[in-house]
């Protein structure tokens, strides 16, 4: 069996995330070829030299130049902070590497959008890390919506909350930092759009608002929002709405998606991950409300690659089945969601930020516009 060489940059929860997924993987589903941990990245020698061993890494650098030299690391994958996403995927992109990148793609849609170009001149694989889309019940909710099992879609909405940013005492890091974070919109908004986008098409306009409730953390300004929502309305004439707070106390990662068509119901809660409500018009009367499918059974998507029925997965499985699939399909691909992709909801989370910020609908070809983009 083939055998594909990953270099991961970062060391962080992400990349303990991805190293786990290509470690599990193989276990769980048979793969065309073999992935091989050959090199993780980090600035902090001590930090980076332990997480290699922790993590199976043949070896580890300080320099994440390092893993564009390597012939013998074909992936390139990218877990650190937002802000340093574009350069580094450019740079794999040009050595020839596939690349994976963590989400949001970067932290601005010119950014989002250069790097997209990159990897499209380039002729490389490459996607980025939305990796709820591969939660089982998510994948069913998409396969139902597009075997019509709700009918025409008029109504979305999604919600995260998370309690992340809550205590004024957590000290300034990265996530603060706008240039290097980007947005609690792009953070948490991005996944909330990618699987909005996937399942009800795309987005044309929004109308958002923010804040930013601790406005200095270790006597530094934030310069990120705490909070955001937004009205949007979809190409198709549907409508929608988000909301992504990290100030939600006693949330930790508590994300709905609903969906509203013309015959039926579709919706998702992450803390009963297993399980997809369902509604549809169609059923006897007597039988009115929302039924709860099991995501697990045999006919679903990803069930046959876990464990019988009834015993459920969890978050670490979104990682297995994404980077599963990608490994699955490498080299010839097509990898998704692809920069392209991401590129796409970093021009939606920017409308989200720009609308907030001037107190004005605004069109997502607007942002793509001032980027010299036609959409
Ligand atoms: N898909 C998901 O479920 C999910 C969950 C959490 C985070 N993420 C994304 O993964 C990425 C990494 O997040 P994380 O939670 O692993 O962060 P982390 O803080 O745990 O790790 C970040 C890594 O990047 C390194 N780093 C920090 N600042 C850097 C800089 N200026 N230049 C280069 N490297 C730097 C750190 O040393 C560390 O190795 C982010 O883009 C984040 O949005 C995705």
């Amino acid at each position: 069996m083939p055998e594909v060489g990953i270099g991961i940059a970062g060391y962080g929860m992400m990349a303990k995330a991805h190293a786990y997924a290509y470690t599990v993987a193989p276990v769980m589903r048979s793969l065309g070829c073999r992935p091989r941990l050959r090199l993780i990245s980090g600035r902090d020698r001590d930090k980076v030299s332990r997480a290699a061993a922790a993590y199976g890494f043949e070896a580890w650098t300080a320099d994440w130049h390092d893993l564009l030299d390597r012939r013998d690391v074909d992936i390139v994958d990218i877990c650190t902070p937002p802000g340093t996403h574009a350069e580094i995927a450019e740079a794999a992109a040009a050595a020839g590497k596939a690349v994976i990148c963590e989400k949001p793609l970067a932290v601005s849609f010119a950014q989002a959008a250069a790097a997209a170009e990159a990897v499209r001149q380039a002729g490389v694989l490459n996607a980025v890390g939305f990796n709820y889309r591969r939660l089982p019940a998510v994948s069913l909710m998409k396969r139902m919506i597009d075997e019509g099992g709700v009918g025409s879609v008029r109504l979305l909405r999604a919600v995260w909350l998370s309690d992340e940013f809550v205590d004024p005492a957590i000290p300034f890091d990265w996530r603060f930092d706008r240039s290097m974070g980007g947005t609690t919109i792009a953070d948490l908004g991005s996944h909330l759009i990618d699987m909005a986008t996937w399942m009800a098409g795309g987005i044309a306009e929004v109308s958002g608002q923010s804040a930013t409730f601790v406005p200095r953390r270790s006597n530094q300004a934030v310069t990120v929002d705490d909070a955001s929502s937004a009205l949007v309305r979809f190409e198709s004439g549907a409508l929608g709405v988000f909301e992504m707070a990290r100030m939600a106390v006693r949330r930790p990662c508590d994300f709905t998606i609903e969906v509203n068509g013309d015959r039926g119901t579709l919706a998702f809660a992450y803390p009963r991950l297993n399980e997809l409500l369902y509604g549809e018009g169609a059923d006897r009367p007597g039988l009115y409300g929302m039924r709860t499918i099991r995501a697990e059974h045999e006919s679903h998507p990803y069930a046959r690659n876990w464990w019988p029925v009834g015993q459920g997965v969890g978050y670490g499985a979104t990682f297995v089945n994404h980077l599963g699939d990608l490994l699955d399909r490498y080299p010839e691909g097509p990898w998704e969601p692809d920069f392209a992709q991401g590129a796409s909801v970093q021009a939606v989370c920017e409308a989200i930020e720009r609308s907030a910020a001037e107190r004005r609908w605004v069109a997502v070809s607007e942002v793509m516009a001032g980027a010299g983009i036609r959409p």
